[in-house]
């Protein structure tokens, strides 16, 4: 499933919540229409060689009201809406981030970086958590004004105007593609440098003691201080599109509007257009811009959530390598008959550890494992609650081998003292 797919999928969990928002968005974005296009009968009316209508004059008032309460009453309902839905879909993420990561191996966490794991768990859902909110109405709010307002010039107005109309808007979404398509770019590099930067940190912090005891600090810092500039450099990147796309699409909409003015004073001159033609054009023009600028920062904002959430997935679909086999069964009491059956492991990166082991240990028996640092005892001990699986021979308690049973049956009969 897309990532777009799987986020809609977690939003979907609360529907009432997001059919109401949406809602609301559209609303917004109908009534803001309304009261763009409503330019034009009311230029028309005061600008009419028979004399101005006042009960025209009164029935465009009264809509203007209503259009504006509709986009009031319905920015309220999105805003809130569609923040609680985004801050619920932060919810379960976490939520289901961490129960994954519960369910992974010992082996799993000892291959990744603990700060690599918690940057994704903190600085990638922020990035969500920040991103993913109601601005991003505007992706469905705008699209609807845009597409509305051209609608609206071709039937009050002429095909003409709308296709220079058209032309502006054309102009400006493949700006907004191409920043877009860089941000999510910029943002899963950001993403990437914090984690290291929180890699960083944490092996530094969680090993101070030997960074002290050796005096290394001075290196640690300047280890640290390269990270530290890397991640600075990869977020100007992103500045710099942010900084770049407004003033770019303003700049369109100035010439459009220009252009635009021309058309329509050469169509005035010509019979072909009305002063409300033109005040219509007047009024679009802003207003188009206004919703393509819009439309590109929920682009940016969206862009840098599928990053983030590209990367939280990413973790969530790791699949665990030491699960409950399918027809796995419940240990039931055991007595503690233990047999270690020509066992063998090595860990994932390294030689053998253990070879052909042969042990058996009787209920009540007490036993003590004897050997050299590094001899492999603790080892040993792991593979009996099934931290590590067996990589050769077999496991048995009670008959019964480690494999064949649940985890969660095995381990809560066995106790252990770390040392
Ligand atoms: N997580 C691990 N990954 C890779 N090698 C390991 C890991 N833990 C221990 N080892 C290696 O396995 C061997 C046995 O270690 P261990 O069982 O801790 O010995 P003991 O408890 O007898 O001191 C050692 O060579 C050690 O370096
Ligand atoms: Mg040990």
């Amino acid at each position: 499933m897309s990532t777009g797919r799987r986020l809609w999928a977690y939003a979907a969990t609360l529907p009432a919540h997001l059919l109401g928002g949406l809602a609301g968005a559209l609303l917004a974005g109908a009534c803001q229409l309304l009261l763009v296009l409503y330019a034009k009968p009311l230029l028309d009316n005061a600008t009419n060689a028979a004399g101005v209508s006042v009960d025209g004059l009164v029935r465009v008032t009264i809509s203007i009201f209503i259009f504006g309460v509709g986009i009031s009453v319905g920015e309220l309902a999105y805003m809130y809406l569609l923040d609680y839905v985004a801050q619920g879909v932060v919810l379960n993420m976490r939520g289901d981030l961490f129960r994954h990561l519960q369910a992974l191996s010992l082996g799993f966490f000892e291959d990744a970086s603990t700060g690599a794991l918690v940057s994704r768990a903190t600085n990638d859902l922020s990035v969500i958590q920040t991103r993913l909110n109601n601005d991003l109405a505007a992706l469905l709010r705008q699209p609807v004004m845009i597409v509305g307002l051209l609608v609206g010039i071709l039937v009050l107005s002429s095909w003409q105007l709308m296709a220079f109309t058209l032309l502006v808007g054309g102009a400006m979404l493949p700006v907004i593609n191409f920043t877009s398509a860089r941000m999510k770019l910029h943002t899963a590099q950001i993403q990437e440098s914090l984690a290291d930067l929180t890699a960083h940190l944490t092996e530094s912090l969680g090993g101070i003691r030997v960074v002290q005891s050796f005096g290394a600090s001075e290196h640690e810092i300047a280890r640290f201080e390269a990270d530290n500039r890397a991640t600075r450099r990869a977020m100007m990147r992103a500045v710099r599109v942010r900084a770049v796309l407004r003033p770019l699409l303003h700049l369109i909409s100035i010439v459009g509007l220009i252009l635009l003015l021309v058309a329509g004073g050469w169509l005035y001159s010509q019979g072909l257009a009305t002063m409300g033609d033109i005040g219509l054009v007047l009024a679009s023009v802003p207003t188009l811009s206004g919703a393509f600028k819009d439309f590109g920062r929920a682009r940016l904002a969206w862009a840098e959530t599928m990053a983030a959430s590209e990367r939280v997935f990413e973790l969530i679909d790791t699949a665990p390598d030491l699960v409950d086999a399918p027809d796995a069964v419940d240990l039931g009491a055991i007595e503690g008959r233990l047999e270690f059956r020509n066992t063998g492991f090595h860990y994932r990166t390294g030689s053998d550890v253990l070879t052909d082991i042969d042990l058996h240990i009787e209920p009540g028996q007490m036993v003590a494992l004897v050997g050299a640092s590094g001899s492999g005892k603790t080892t040993l001990a792991n593979l009996v609650p099934r931290l590590y699986d067996v990589t050769a021979g077999a496991l048995l308690i009670d008959g019964h081998d480690v494999r064949a049973v649940t985890r969660a049956s095995l381990r809560a009969q066995i106790g252990i003292v770390p040392q």
